[in-house]
């Protein structure tokens, strides 16, 4: 794992970032067009774990101010349980200095949830029919900023 390094992505990134997407979420559609805003609106943060030009986890981020939704997180199926998400979320958050994290998941999706949970984010609300008549749980992670 030493050679692996977290870095925003690039345009040209966007294929890598739409095949891991599609392999790790399939339920989830974003148009081709998406993909492209991720890596370069203002808007978005993109940030991906690499190994020599090889994308094995990313996560996209839209920050306003202190505060962050979390759109997506994934980690390559061969490198689950390795802690690429946390580093990934951790480093995300570090760097634009956020306080306040939230994930709408799906309520079937149980790891992702397991996930969430393990790093300290809780329940705060439900949306209802949010993808293909299921509810997601919306989280909330809130970080402590130690003077
Ligand atoms: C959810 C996901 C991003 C986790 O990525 P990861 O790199 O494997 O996660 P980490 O290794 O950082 O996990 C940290 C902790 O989260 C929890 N966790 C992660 N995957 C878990 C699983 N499958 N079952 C239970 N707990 C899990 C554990 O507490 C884990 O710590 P441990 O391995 O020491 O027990 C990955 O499984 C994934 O890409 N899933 C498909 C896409 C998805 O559902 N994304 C989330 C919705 S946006």
């Amino acid at each position: 794992m030493d050679s692996l390094r977290i870095i925003q992505l690039d345009c040209s990134f966007c294929g890598k970032l739409k095949e891991l997407h599609n392999e790790c979420l399939p339920m989830v559609h974003y148009s081709d067009d998406s993909y492209g805003e991720f890596l370069k609106l203002p808007q978005f943060k993109t940030y991906g774990f690499v190994e020599q030009n090889e994308l094995l986890g990313f996560v996209i981020l839209t920050v306003n101010q202190d505060e962050a939704d979390v759109v997506s997180v994934c980690v390559n199926p061969n490198y689950r349980r390795k802690g690429i998400a946390r580093r990934l979320l951790a480093y995300s958050c570090n760097i634009n200095k956020i306080k306040t994290l939230f994930i709408e998941v799906l309520e079937s999706n149980s790891k992702a949830i397991s996930f969430y949970k393990g790093i300290g984010f809780q329940q705060v609300g439900i949306r209802k029919n949010y993808l293909n008549n299921e509810n997601a749980i919306v989280m909330r992670l809130t970080l402590l900023s130690i003077n």
